[in-house]
């Protein structure tokens, strides 16, 4: 298994229970337009939810859709999930563990795959894309929702965000994040929206448990970056917070 592959799961290992409770992964305005996207079409039957980290989408896609299967490569953010379905009386989620680059998933059984928030982790987030299409039926839907970073900061926020969890793996410019949707062999690909969400730098760096080390070091690389990137990146506010950017993609198979 790759190096990547390694540093995600320990990262995500030891900090599983702060994505649980993370605003920004339970509660997203993406989520309520994740189903708005599924319900423009009929009632899907099975959805997988790739990177599901503790189960945030799953459990808003089991409102939409008959079943989901929400897989991940983590099995600590599995038994997070599952605990979380009991507590909840969410009974129509199963869980797989498994590798979004390969899938242990037949060609042609979903509906509906979704991927939030976990694709900048992927080395290779073209052949998950690929995997994704490989696993949808004809005319099936693929929605993405990830960060992208604006051209003009495109190494730096990637280095910050390298600095902040190790297994960040690269957030791609909007135009990046179509293109290998594309590649992936998709016959449609849209950017339905896009938008920002500031998050306050210490609890963002909380949330990973960034070493005091690595947090300074990107402190440092953000407060002598260029007037320009800084603008780009960072709400003058007290307390201090960065600007993610995120984007939701749908690609149809
Ligand atoms: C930020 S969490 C995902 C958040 C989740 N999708 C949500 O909506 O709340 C990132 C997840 O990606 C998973 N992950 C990282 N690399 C992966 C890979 N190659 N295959 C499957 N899961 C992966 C990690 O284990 C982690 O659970």
């Amino acid at each position: 298994m790759d190096d990547v592959k390694e540093k995600a799961k320990k990262q995500f290992e030891q900090s599983g229970r702060n994505y649980r409770d993370s605003a920004i992964h339970a509660k997203g305005r993406d989520l309520e337009w994740i189903i708005e996207e599924i319900r423009r079409h009929p009632s899907p039957f099975l959805a997988l939810d790739i990177a599901t980290g503790t189960g945030h989408t799953a459990f808003a896609l089991s409102r939409c859709v008959r079943r989901v299967v929400g897989c991940d490569l983590t099995p600590e953010m599995l038994r997070i999930a599952a605990e979380e379905a009991e507590r909840r009386g969410i009974g129509n989620v199963t869980w797989a563990e498994g590798d979004a680059e390969r899938l242990p998933f037949p060609d042609r059984l979903f509906d509906v795959v979704t991927c939030r928030i976990a694709a900048h982790h992927f080395p290779r987030a073209e052949r998950a894309f690929a995997e994704a299409r490989r696993v949808l039926v004809p005319g099936g839907r693929m929605i993405l929702v990830d960060n992208y970073v604006p051209e003009d900061v495109d190494e730096l926020l990637n280095r910050v965000e390298t600095l902040r969890d190790p297994s960040h793996f690269r957030a791609h410019t909007l135009a990046g994040w179509t293109r290998l949707l594309r590649e992936a062999g998709f016959a449609a690909v849209s950017l339905r929206r896009k938008w920002e969400t500031p998050v306050v730098l210490e609890e963002w760096f909380l949330r990973a448990k960034t070493p005091a080390h690595k947090k300074e070091e990107a402190l440092r690389l953000l407060r002598n970056a260029p007037r320009r990137a800084r603008d780009l990146l960072l709400l003058p506010a007290e307390p201090a917070r960065l600007i993610l950017r995120k984007g939701m993609w749908v690609a149809e198979k």
